[in-house]
């Protein structure tokens, strides 16, 4: 029987989001209902809201979630009701080009549901990357469910679901950080501050952070940053230039989406350096560079998409890392919230009071 539960959805472009009665159907095979425990709000269900992302419109927001295994469908065997679960948007095929040959994290045909959830009216909501989980439970594709060591609380774990694999993911496997390397990253929230702890695990010498809000530099320097640059007041490409010897960072992650922040991440790096944009642009959004500089300076520029994780792969082990004292991911939450508190969560993102507020059910 298809059950009605709550979830956030987004109506239109820039309306606020609402807490509204959504169906959920029965897992169809291949497929897993989810009870979500805890959701983090990211600044991707922000750009949903927008419009930055695409027009689908109404989203089901929240995709940085965990939760318990409710039910699943015919021919699910690699989880099972009652596993607590992580869940991932990297549901690999095994098929494409990308999985072929052997680089499983490009995945271009990842799973999701194959049935939609909806409105009682029967309209049709587009899940936010696939997931949809500022909701009591979701509908995803079993493969979106990585199992973890329940003994970490799900507001902690689900945020490996999205910005904190994605920032860690950023430095340790786009970026290739390695020991003595020097880092910058620009733009301190979750995401940034996730490249900060994955640099220091990766045993950077020099963590740079940049941001233009001094409290989010001082939560960067929490989290590993060893030097911070405020670049509403500090030309920024000068300040790291002077902080690694006139030369510039080995690795720059761009975490804030924009191009004025990619331009100073570009131009930030030692010559053969990497810039890694982990920070998601919108539509609008355009770039214009000498090419010769790009040319010139050498190097690597990368996209990191999911922080290029593998969830079965990375998920336990940085919740491994977490419960020896390694890395310590209950730093990233700021505040819980209730489902009825998305649209202030957002307000607060904005202003920069959070690093992430986390619904929790
Ligand atoms: N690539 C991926 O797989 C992936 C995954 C998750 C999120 N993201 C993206 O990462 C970005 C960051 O997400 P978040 O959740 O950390 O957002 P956030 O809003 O928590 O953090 C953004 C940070 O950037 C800072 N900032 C804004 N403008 C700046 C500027 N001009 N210079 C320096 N700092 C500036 C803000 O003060 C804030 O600290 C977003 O674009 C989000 O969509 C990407
Ligand atoms: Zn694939
Ligand atoms: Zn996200």
């Amino acid at each position: 029987m298809p059950q009605q539960v709550q979830g956030v959805v987004a109506p239109g472009r820039n309306e606020p989001v609402r807490v509204e009665t959504i169906v959920i159907p029965d897992p169809g095979p291949g497929e897993a209902v989810v009870k979500i425990q805890a959701c983090g709000v990211c600044h991707t269900d922000l750009h949903y809201k927008q419009g930055g992302i695409n027009d689908e419109f109404p989203f089901l927001l929240g995709h940085e979630a965990a939760g318990v295994v409710e039910s699943v469908g015919d021919g699910v065997t690699d989880v099972a009701p009652g596993d607590f679960v992580i869940l991932n948007w990297r549901a690999v095929c095994g098929q494409c080009r990308a999985c072929l040959r052997g680089r499983p994290w490009y995945c271009f045909a990842t799973h999701n549901a194959r049935q939609k959830m909806t409105l009682p009216d029967g309209t049709e909501l587009s899940p936010a990357l696939g997931i949809g989980a500022f909701a009591e439970k979701t509908l995803v594709a079993a493969g979106q469910c990585t199992k973890v060591d329940p003994a970490v609380a799900p507001e902690v774990a689900g945020l490996l679901g999205c910005g904190v694999m994605a920032g860690i993911g950023a430095a340790i496997n786009t970026g290739n950080v390695g020991r003595g390397d020097t880092v910058a990253v620009i733009g301190c929230g979750g995401v940034g501050d996730a490249a900060v702890v994955g640099s220091r695990l990766a045993g950077a010498a020099r963590i740079i952070a940049v941001d233009i809000d001094d409290r989010k530099l001082a939560k960067a320097t929490e989290m590993g940053a060893t030097h911070t640059v405020n670049s509403r007041t500090t030309d920024p490409v000068e300040a790291i230039r002077e902080l690694t010897g006139g030369f510039g960072a080995d690795v720059v992650i761009e975490a804030v989406g924009r191009p004025e922040t990619y331009e100073q991440a570009f131009y930030a790096r030692d010559l053969a350096g990497t810039v890694v944009l982990v920070g998601v642009p919108t539509p609008d959004m355009k770039l214009e560079l000498p090419l010769l500089d790009v040319f010139g300076r050498g190097g690597a520029l990368k996209s990191s998409w999911y922080g290029d994780c593998l969830p079965s792969r990375d998920f336990p082990m940085l919740i491994d890392l977490h419960q020896q004292g390694r890395i310590d991911l209950g730093a990233f939450v700021t505040e819980t919230i209730g489902l009825g508190d998305v649209e202030k969560a957002f307000a607060r993102m904005h202003e920069g009071d959070v690093l992430r507020s986390v619904v929790v059910l």
